[in-house]
């Protein structure tokens, strides 16, 4: 039998929502979800989605734990009104760089976080570059991890810039970076980083020659912006032409925006899994759209084909 595609989503990227419905030529699910006066979430879905494949779409950015919650009480909303097959759409999945203890009497979120959405009644997920790719295995149920490693490569490469050396900002992104650099036949620079404490970053060690190439760091995120700023001086002091910067996530917290600006950074270049505010876009700070590769993945999960195509 073929079922019922709809597509509902959270307050937390409903821009990147209507995008999406628009591609797949669909009208977004009716549902409440705001807050009663108490804070609690308050969800209500106004149409019916019984037998339905239902997609519900939600980045756990910031505010984090609300927007985190308002997936789970949609999920359940879904489950209880007999959707057939619940996909949780989490373009940017938060909590991900808790994944492992760094000291004793940690928590490791990231697989709690899996735990909730698997609990709340998800029967698959749909995610875009994880912190950490282990996390695809927190769940078990199937999870559809894309890369948006194709989208930014294809940005540079209308670009022109040539001479390239791709850069990973610490030691846990090479395996990125290496995948980024293979799409441009170019070379690789690894930055060996250290953080002092929680969100400031510090360069130790570069290993690669940059001197007279266009540099482009590749990042799955781009939080305070201290990792970035501090790559690209040790860029510049080592020769680089130009730096550029690519992340897929721009989280963007306090004066990220501004750090980058003042930055000698050519271009960021981000993608909408996380909303970017329009007074935060300008000739520094480029937002791509992963609108089309979303509701491809959406098209080809509801009509049970490979998402292979997606990752070349
Ligand atoms: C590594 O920890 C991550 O891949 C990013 O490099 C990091 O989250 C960026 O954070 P920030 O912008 O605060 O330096």
């Amino acid at each position: 039998m073929d079922r019922r595609l709809q597509v509902f989503a959270g307050n937390s990227n409903l821009a990147l929502a209507e995008e999406i419905v628009a591609l797949l030529e669909i009208p977004l699910g009716k549902a409440l979800v705001t807050t009663f006066k108490n804070g609690e979430t308050r969800v209500r879905l106004e149409e019916n989605v019984r037998g339905s494949d239902v997609f519900v779409l939600q980045s756990t950015c910031s505010p984090v734990d609300h927007n985190l919650i308002e997936l789970l009480i949609m999920i359940d909303a879904l489950r209880r009104a007999s959707a057939n097959r619940i996909t949780a759409v989490v373009p940017y999945y938060g909590y991900a760089k808790q994944e492992k203890k760094t000291a004793g009497r940690e928590p490791i979120s990231a697989k709690l976080v899996a735990n909730l959405i698997h609990t709340a009644g998800a029967d698959r997920v749909l995610t875009v570059d994880l912190h950490a790719p282990a996390i695809e295995g927190f769940f078990d149920i199937p999870v559809d991890h894309l890369r948006a490693s194709p989208l930014l490569a294809s940005y540079f490469q209308g670009l022109g810039v040539e001479d390239i050396v791709v850069v990973s900002p610490d030691a846990g992104g090479v395996g990125r970076a290496n995948e980024f650099r293979e799409r441009f036949g170019a070379s690789l620079a690894i930055i060996a980083k250290q953080r002092p404490e929680p969100d400031v970053a510090e360069v130790l060690e570069m290993v690669g020659d940059v001197a007279g190439k266009t540099a482009i760091i590749i990042d799955d995120m781009i939080s305070t912006g201290g990792t970035l700023v501090e790559a690209t001086e040790v860029l510049m002091e080592r020769g680089a032409r130009e730096v550029y910067a690519a992340a897929t996530h721009p989280i963007l917290a306090a004066d990220a925006p501004q750090l980058l600006r003042q930055s000698v950074m050519r271009e960021v270049v981000v993608t909408n899994t996380v909303p970017v505010a329009p007074e935060m876009r300008d000739s520094k700070i480029k937002v791509l759209t992963i609108a089309p590769l979303l509701a491809e993945a959406i098209m080809r999960i509801h009509k049970d084909l490979s998402l292979s195509a997606l990752f070349t």
